[in-house]
């Protein structure tokens, strides 16, 4: 039996199939390859010495998807195929919704032609909108989002709880990340932004390789102790291994469960500015601008319930998130590109 992993040549995918094969699972991968490179693959079977079964193709090609379950003997499924840029999903709702919703939509209907109902789906921390209260746990009410990629989010963890609700032989496991950086500790794989990066770990890693001139910090008059914005950094390789937790409690735990993967440390972008000269001896320029419409003072989690019910808990701290981030971009300073 195997595990399917969508979007698997993707950031969080890629590492993921490292770790679930780490662990003795076999997996199957299918990504349109819309937003990563045939060569992450390469690499994965690099680092994990195994051949990868690897399907081109779009989750919303029912055609194609049942053919993976057909010639494969699947299990369960983790849910990584999405697009995922904030600022693009503004100007693009409709392909936003198109591909996440509709492209979720065609996965569970093959799945469920297939008997296969267990399901590890990615959400965020985003469907919190600003948080009624920090740390956050997953008793805290959702909230608004303040663009489309969010709501596709939130609507898709609603779809997948009807979806159980309505069939209870279907198991779900909603998973919210915080704010996933860091990279395999080897070097060969982490995350490839197109174009000038919006999130702050690789807008800072390419500063750091002399991409760009400096930081821009997006406010310095947030309700926290140095004004500029607090979030959850998590590492990737954490995140990942938090998969391989669900994909153990999937059954164990039926019905639908929600979980928060974070470390529950937030950090400062100052913080994180420092945190990062001082793991790899680079200076980081930055200058302080007008804060970005959406964003919120902070957000870290209470990670206890995926502790207590997952047994799961972040490994990793800042300086190792640091170091590694740094370590990819230093090694890859094109990403996959050679
Ligand atoms: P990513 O873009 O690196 O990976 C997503 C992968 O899905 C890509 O390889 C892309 O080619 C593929 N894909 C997209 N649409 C597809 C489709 N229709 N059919 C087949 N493949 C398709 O992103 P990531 O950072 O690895 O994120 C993985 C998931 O986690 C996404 O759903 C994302 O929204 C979610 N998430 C990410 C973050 C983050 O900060 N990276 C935070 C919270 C949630
Ligand atoms: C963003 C998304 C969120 C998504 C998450 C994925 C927004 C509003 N939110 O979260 O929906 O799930 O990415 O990881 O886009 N910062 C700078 N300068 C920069 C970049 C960021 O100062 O060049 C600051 C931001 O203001 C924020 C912090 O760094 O305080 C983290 O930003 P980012 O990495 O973009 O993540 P989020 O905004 O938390």
């Amino acid at each position: 039996m195997s595990i399917l992993v969508t979007g698997g040549a993707g950031y969080i995918g890629s590492h993921t199939v490292v770790e679930l094969i780490g662990a003795g699972y076999s997996t199957v991968v299918v990504d349109n390859l819309c937003n990563s490179s045939p060569e992450c693959l390469k690499r994965v079977e690099e680092l994990t010495g195994q051949k990868i079964k690897f399907y081109e193709a779009d989750i919303r090609d029912r055609k194609a998807m049942d053919r993976i379950f057909e010639e494969n003997s699947i299990d369960s499924v983790i849910h990584f195929a999405g697009l995922k840029a904030v600022g693009e999903s503004t100007q693009k709702p409709i392909e936003y919704y198109d591909n996440n919703i509709g492209g979720t939509l065609t996965l569970v209907e093959s799945m469920r032609a297939h008997g296969v109902k267990n399901i590890v789906f990615s959400s965020s921390a985003t469907v919190y909108g600003s948080p009624a209260f920090v740390p956050i746990t997953e008793e805290c009410p959702k909230g608004v989002c303040t663009n489309p990629y969010g709501w596709t989010k939130s609507m898709l963890e609603q779809i997948l709880t009807d979806v159980q609700k309505a069939d209870n032989e279907w198991n779900v496991i909603l998973l919210r990340y915080f704010n996933p950086i860091g990279a395999h500790k080897s070097g060969r794989i982490g995350e490839n932004p197109n174009g000038i990066p919006n999130n702050l770990m690789p807008y800072i890693t390419q500063v750091a390789v002399g991409k760009l001139e400096h930081l821009n910090v997006f406010g310095n008059d947030y309700k926290t102790h140095d004004g500029t914005g607090v979030r959850d950094y998590i590492h990737v390789v954490d995140l990942a291994i938090g998969h391989v937790k669900a994909i153990e409690k999937l059954k164990e735990n039926p019905g639908t469960k929600v979980y928060n993967l974070g470390t529950g440390n937030g950090y400062s972008v100052l913080d994180i500015v420092s945190a990062f000269e001082k793991a790899n001896g680079v200076k980081i320029p930055y200058v302080i601008g007008p804060r970005r419409p959406g964003d919120i003072d902070e957000c870290y989690a209470d990670a206890s319930k995926a502790k207590k019910e997952l047994g799961w808990t972040a490994q990793y701290g800042i300086e190792d998130m640091c170091r590694d981030s740094w370590k990819w971009q230093s090694q890859n300073p094109n990403g996959f590109e050679k």
